[in-house]
């Protein structure tokens, strides 16, 4: 059947089949067919006759007959001077026809759940004004397809900051932009993969899709125990592999930093076999104690790919993140980018570009980093005063702690009356990989509720805790 689009006064109606020997019949069986299937929506004002017969190419009186003709059917309305729309009561489908609604999953009113930043603090009018000057600035090629590496304007600022903010050794050209971590770890995976590594390192405990990204690449696991020094690099695990994921900075989950005497340890590693390091840097920002732990890429850039991420600074939304390549990774990496078809949008690159360079993304880790610290301590004073049996650790960075649980408890319990009263909890079993068992414990994300929600989030959580331990 034939379409056709209409766009009169800037409403787009896709009608079928508006043609042949009787054209008011076909418009309006067309107009019919899209309020019955709920393409029209009941309110939506239709075109001006006058418009509308101009589109399609048919006479006005042919429009006006068939809106005559619906209005009389009850499905469209109208008033002199005010136009015709689709009438309140041209219900899209009949009654017993309708598909029944899909139960609304309920979401959890309060969540204390790891993995976001306070998506309410995202910096909206200053993105926007760094966007705005960015793209009024912006050739028109920056809209093309462009670089897999990303655009150059970002992977200049990024080299900057990195170096400054982070200790990495960066420069433009070793930077390649991806869609989150997650997507820069798939493509490494894939590289690491081609190469025959067969096998990839992780920490006993870690994100639970970062290992399915490697599984699903064809890599099996091997796992790093962890201690209070970070993971155990010198365990032997990595005698019998060339690759390896780190949270150097901020182990993910636990919370400590990987000591500086395995920090050398992984490096030299790394440099005598020729291994590969990736350092998820997904946090690095967020450090409340003194002492700064810069990124160990510096060690050994010829063996370590950092890896940032805009999610915990700004938002996962964006979905930007970016790898800092060892020369000889650069060229694969970047290939392999092209071949997903998934570069990041130009336009929020350019933001993002402009955000850094102007100082924007400095001041915005400032203000959170001050208002997530206010919130660890709030809830760490909290569960020290309501439920001391709750040990906290991994207080120094980051925007979560993990809070042990006392022996006996189990941690589905406590998640499950946590459900019950409309609060969301994470264990840290979920992100356990190997044999090693740390006992039951929550993974509490302070950064997740939005300002106004954090007190309440904190009072019920300490409520459940204080109902089972
Ligand atoms: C350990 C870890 N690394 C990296 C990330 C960021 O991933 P992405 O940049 O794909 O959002 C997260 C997000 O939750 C994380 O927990």
């Amino acid at each position: 059947m034939r379409e056709t689009w209409a766009t009169s006064a800037g409403l787009d109606l896709h009608l079928d089949a508006v043609e042949g020997s009787r054209p008011r019949a076909a418009l309006e069986s067309a107009l019919r067919e899209a309020v019955r299937a709920g393409r029209l929506a009941v309110g939506t004002a239709l075109p001006p006759s006058r418009a509308l017969a101009l589109d399609l190419g048919v006479a006005r009186n042919t429009v006006v007959d068939a809106y005559g003709q619906l209005v009389a059917e009850g499905w469209l309305a109208a008033r002199h001077g005010s136009g015709t729309w689709v009438a309140e009561r041209a219900s899209s489908w009949p009654a017993a026809e309708r598909p029944a609604a899909p139960p609304a999953a309920q979401p959890a009113r309060y969540d204390l759940r790891p993995g976001s930043p306070d998506l309410s603090a995202f910096p909206r009018a200053a993105w926007l004004a760094a966007a705005r000057r960015a793209l009024a600035a912006a050739p028109a090629r920056s809209l093309g397809y462009g670089d897999p590496r990303g655009m150059q304007v970002l992977r200049m600022a990024l080299a900057e900051y990195l170096a400054r903010a982070r200790g990495v050794l960066a420069t433009p050209d070793r930077i390649v932009v991806c869609a989150g971590f997650s997507q820069g770890l798939e493509v490494l995976c894939e590289v690491l993969a081609a190469s025959g590594a067969g096998e990839l390192a992780v920490e006993a405990y870690g994100h639970v899709a970062h290992r399915q990204v490697a599984v699903a690449r064809g890599l099996r696991l091997a796992t790093l125990p962890v201690d209070a020094d970070g993971a155990m690099v010198s365990d032997g695990v990595l005698d019998a592999v060339r690759a390896v994921l780190l949270t150097p900075a901020h182990q993910f989950p636990l919370g400590m930093a990987l000591a500086p005497a395995r920090r050398r340890h992984v490096a030299d590693w790394a440099a005598r076999v020729g291994g590969l390091v990736i350092e998820d840097d997904y946090d690095g920002e967020f450090r409340y104690d003194r002492q700064a732990v810069g990124a160990l890429q510096a060690l050994a850039p010829e063996h370590v790919v950092y890896a940032g991420t805009a999610s915990k600074s700004l938002a996962p939304g964006l979905r930007l993140g970016w790898l800092v390549l060892p020369d000889k990774l650069t060229d694969e990496v970047t290939e392999r980018k092209r071949a997903t078809l998934r570069l990041s949008g130009s336009i929020d690159q350019l933001a993002l570009a402009e955000f850094i360079s102007s100082g924007g993304y400095d001041r915005q880790v400032r203000r959170v980093r001050l208002a997530y610290r206010q919130r660890r301590d709030r809830m760490v004073s909290a569960l020290a005063s309501e439920v001391p049996r709750v040990r906290v650790t991994g207080l120094a960075a980051g925007l979560h702690v993990v809070a042990a649980l006392p022996s006996g408890v189990q941690e589905q319990d406590v998640i499950a009356l946590a459900a019950a009263r409309g609060l969301a909890l994470q264990g840290l079993a979920d992100s356990r990989a190997g044999k090693q068992d740390l006992g039951p414990a929550l993974v509490l994300g302070y950064a997740t509720p939005p300002a106004h929600a954090f007190s309440t989030a904190v009072a019920r959580l300490c409520a459940v805790l204080r109902a089972v331990c």
